[in-house]
């Protein structure tokens, strides 16, 4: 069954061809490159034993899905292509709602047309902002969004319900993830930052590595137990494989439509300094890192109820995050 990956070289994109390509699923990427590198294709081809079919295209523009849907006779799309940089969100606010919302809206109307009917939406946790209760689940109110890259997500979000509240024949599934982290063990492919990486892990690995001097623990002051933040971090090959799970279960559904979201992480909330010192101990490498101020806009702590994925997908995480700790640096050091 062949499945469209739009966004299939990005970091979550490529390890979910692979769940895919594992799951017996054939995965064909649409992907512009404006945020990953040629590369990455070089390596899935070295872990599938085959290159995957790719576009090198955006998804703004119907001719070009239509043709692709109907060339590759596409059954179901998993979409990842959208920009994720909460800072540049904010100096980009076109740019942001043109590419995360408006290609959804080109997106779900060519399917629409084409009647391919099953859509995996990759969402987020930052749509829970600052929670009032620990656990969240996916009954936790959405707060407002503190970025323009959170409000697109919501969006996003609110236009699929309405979609199919509206008796659209579109099968849906949100996903909203939680802090993905690791690589593929292979280290064929794993997460490339361009520039400064404005996430712990891939600052870490490069801090570790002697790319950077020094990592800055943004604020020690917070009311958690060591007063740094705490998140949910997931192995990306437990966030790929909860989307071919998320397809399996659409595809299973006979409602002609239908909306669901799910929480992916793993339930456990992790700190700041709890991840470094795992980092350290697992790989045998001290970090050189200082506490510096809050950053603006992060949240004290945030992990998910993971029953309702657990219960209705049949899917969990079962990968450590000492496991992805060492994947992640496995990746970094190969280089
Ligand atoms: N952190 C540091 N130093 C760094 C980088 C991060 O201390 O150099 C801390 C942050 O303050 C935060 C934690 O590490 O407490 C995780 O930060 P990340 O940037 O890795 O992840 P976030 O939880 O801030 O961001 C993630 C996604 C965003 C999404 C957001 C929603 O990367 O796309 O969750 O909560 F919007």
């Amino acid at each position: 069954m062949n499945i469209l990956v739009t966004g299939g070289a990005g970091f979550i994109g490529s390890h979910t061809v692979v769940a895919l390509a594992e799951a017996g699923f054939t995965p064909i990427i649409l992907d512009d490159f404006s945020n990953s590198e040629a590369g990455v294709i070089d390596g899935l081809e070295s872990i599938l034993g085959f290159r995957p079919v790719t576009y090198t295209e955006n998804c703004h523009n119907p001719e070009t899905l239509r043709r692709i849907f109907r060339d590759e006779k596409i059954q179901g799309i998993i979409h990842f292509a959208a920009f994720k940089a909460v800072g540049e969100s904010m100096q980009k606010p076109l740019e942001y709602y043109d590419n995360n919302v408006g290609a959804l809206i080109v997106l779900l109307k060519t399917m629409q047309e084409c009647h391919i009917p099953h859509l995996i939406f990759s969402s987020s946790c930052t749509v829970y902002g600052e929670p009032d209760a620990l656990p969240v689940t996916e009954k936790t109110p959405v707060k407002p969004a503190f970025s323009v890259y959170g409000n697109t997500k919501q969006i996003g979000e609110e236009i699929l319900h309405d979609t199919v509240s509206a008796g659209i024949p579109l099968k849906i599934i949100a996903l909203r993830y939680f802090n993905p982290i690791g690589a593929h063990p292979s280290a064929a492919i794993g997460e490339l930052p361009r520039g400064v990486p404005n996430n712990l892990v891939p600052f870490i690995t490069q801090t570790a590595a002697g790319l950077r001097t020094s990592l800055t623990v943004f604020g020690d002051d917070y009311p958690t137990p060591d007063g740094t933040c705490i998140r949910d971090y997931i192995h990306v090959l437990d966030l790929a494989e909860a989307h071919v799970a998320a397809l399996s279960h659409l595809m299973k559904t006979t409602a002609s439509s239908y909306y669901d979201i799910f929480n992916i992480g793993t339930g456990q909330g992790v700190s700041v300094m709890e991840l470094i010192k795992s980092f350290e101990r697992v790989t045998g490498v001290s970090l050189n890192y200082s506490i510096g101020p809050r950053r603006s806009g992060d949240v004290t702590a945030v992990y998910a109820g993971v029953e309702k994925s657990e219960k209705v997908l049949g899917w969990k995480a079962t990968r450590s995050m000492d496991q992805a700790l060492v994947d992640a640096w496995r990746w970094q050091v190969k280089g």
